[in-house]
């Protein structure tokens, strides 16, 4: 399983030295000779106890079966290859091999009815079904350029495995306009800057798609970003399409960060920690990683108000244990999202007792040993949301005519309108553009309503390659496959 030791080594492309989460080592990278796809290195990373697969450029520094993972409960979605197979895929030269096997997630069987289910789960059907899979999969690979985050967003959403909650398609695809993702934007002001060490990255622990790693790329003081998440699938999509300048990881001990100490200039983690069931262990290591032990722990869930999210949550109090007596402030998702729409950034200059945050479900925390990180931050110099290539709002829907378009917001399902409801106070109901003004906004040209659809939440700044335009037909299992298949 070793390659040719004529082959050169290097150094793992990730910013900081990675770090084995077991040993300790920095692991030393061998590229593979053949490199599938431009711009992404493909290869083993060895340190003094194992050999770790690295994929387009993303470490998967993690053991056994690299399944696909609910995110709240850890349970196994989609079943991927493990760990050994990807390092002798790697071994072999055959890199996509090892590629296709981590993004070709089963499609779901064509019925849902118990009976009519069976035959789909036993006998050929799976492996052939897995095999048309990952032919679409090698189709959409050949292309990858010319697709969007979306085309893969709902192949894993919405054109597979039946174990996968669809509500995660609107969730992560109409993301930059959320209250929660504007609450955040305003959190990320807080972020230290450091003259003496810009060029230390921000960590994002549980980084999903990469949507802050986008908005710290595109925003006016931009900021290298390393992102982990335990599930590939989500960290290729961020890597090649929503933060293709930022680094990404693939690991899933919280308690165990392969990174040296104060390799960041802060670490975050954003609507993911009140899930971890080592969450002592967690905090310790973001601030282990991170100069003057600084991190933003943004939106966790008050165990105090239903629902909750899981049965780990905390009240404000418990959250504050966690940090073992250092410096801290708390605010809450309400309150930045309130002060975002008046124009202002958070305020964190005045100690708050944690009680005064126990009517508040979605907790923000920032520990730091740096008193300037708690400051009360002005008005913001250009809104947060217009930071990237202005996108129309996914929860538009558009009905042309002949000498425009009509646009309509429409919550994308009963629970995303549930758990956005605040979305209605300060989005546009409607608009109607021209047709000029829509070809530029397709186009990503600006135009005289730019800055009033920005201030409408109309258009969101986004990743360059975030969204398919509007319209055209949507999701279907059977097309993708078969396309897959007349290509092979
Ligand atoms: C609700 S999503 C939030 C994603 C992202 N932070 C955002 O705000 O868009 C929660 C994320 O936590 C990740 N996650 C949960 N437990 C994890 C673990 N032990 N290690 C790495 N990632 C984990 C999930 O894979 C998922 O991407």
């Amino acid at each position: 399983m070793t390659l040719s030791p004529a082959l050169p080594t290097v150094r793992p492309t990730v910013g900081p030295a990675l770090r084995c989460p077991d040993c300790g080592a920095h692991p030393v990278l061998t590229p593979t000779p053949s490199q599938p796809l431009p711009g992404g290195t493909f290869g083993l990373l060895r340190c003094a106890c194992t050999t770790y697969p690295q994929i387009d450029d993303i470490p998967v520094l993690r053991r056994g079966r690299i399944d696909s993972q609910d995110h709240l409960t850890g349970r196994c979605e989609v079943a991927g290859p493990t760990a050994d197979e990807l390092v002798a895929l790697l071994a072999a030269d055959r890199p996509l091999d090892a590629l296709v096997a981590l993004l070709a997630f089963p499609p779901p069987a064509p019925s849902s009815r118990p009976g009519l289910r069976l035959p789909f789960t036993r006998g050929p059907w799976p492996r052939v079904a897995l095999a048309a899979r990952r032919a679409e999969v090698r189709a959409m690979l050949a292309e990858h350029d010319r697709l969007t985050a979306q085309d893969w967003m709902e192949l894993a959403y919405a054109r597979s495995s039946d174990r996968i909650d669809d509500e995660l398609l609107p969730y992560f695809l109409a993301r930059f306009g959320q209250p929660r993702f504007l609450a955040t934007m305003s959190l990320l002001q807080a972020l230290p800057s450091l003259p003496d060490d810009a060029s230390r990255p921000v960590l994002d622990l549980a980084c999903g798609f990469g949507h802050v790693a986008h908005h710290l790329a595109a925003r006016r003081d931009p900021r290298a970003v390393v992102g982990v998440d335990r599930n590939f699938l989500q960290l290729w999509v961020a890597r090649r399409y929503v933060a293709p300048s930022q680094r990404f990881v693939c690991a899933d001990r919280v308690d165990a960060l392969p990174f040296d100490d104060d390799a960041f200039a802060a670490s975050v983690c954003s609507d993911a920690f009140h899930y971890f069931d080592v969450q002592q262990g967690a905090l310790d290591e973001l601030r282990r990683v991170a100069v003057a032990d600084t991190v933003l722990l943004d939106r966790l869930g008050n165990v105090r108000l239903a629902p909750t999210d899981g049965p780990l949550e905390r009240d404000a109090a418990g959250y504050v244990r966690l940090l073992r007596g250092a410096p801290w402030r708390l605010t809450c998702e309400d309150e930045l999202l309130a002060d975002y729409l008046a124009g202002y950034g958070p305020q964190l200059a005045s100690p708050r007792h944690p009680a005064e945050l126990d009517a508040a479900k979605w907790l923000m925390l920032v520990t730091s040993t740096d008193p300037r990180v708690f400051a009360d931050h002005g008005a913001f110099a250009e809104p947060p949301h217009a930071a990237g290539r202005p996108t129309l709002n996914p929860v538009f829907e558009v009905t042309p005519d002949d000498d425009g378009v009509e646009l309509a917001f429409r919550f994308p399902s009963t629970w995303y309108a549930f758990e956005n409801a605040a979305m209605r106070g300060y989005t546009s109901a409607g608009e109607r553009l021209d047709a000029s003004t829509y070809a530029a906004l397709l186009a990503g040209r600006p135009s005289e309503r730019t800055a009033d659809l920005l201030r409408g939440f109309v258009l969101l700044g986004m990743p360059e390659r975030y969204r398919r335009p509007p319209g055209g037909s949507g999701p279907s299992v059977v097309r993708g496959l078969a396309r897959g298949l007349l290509r092979r």
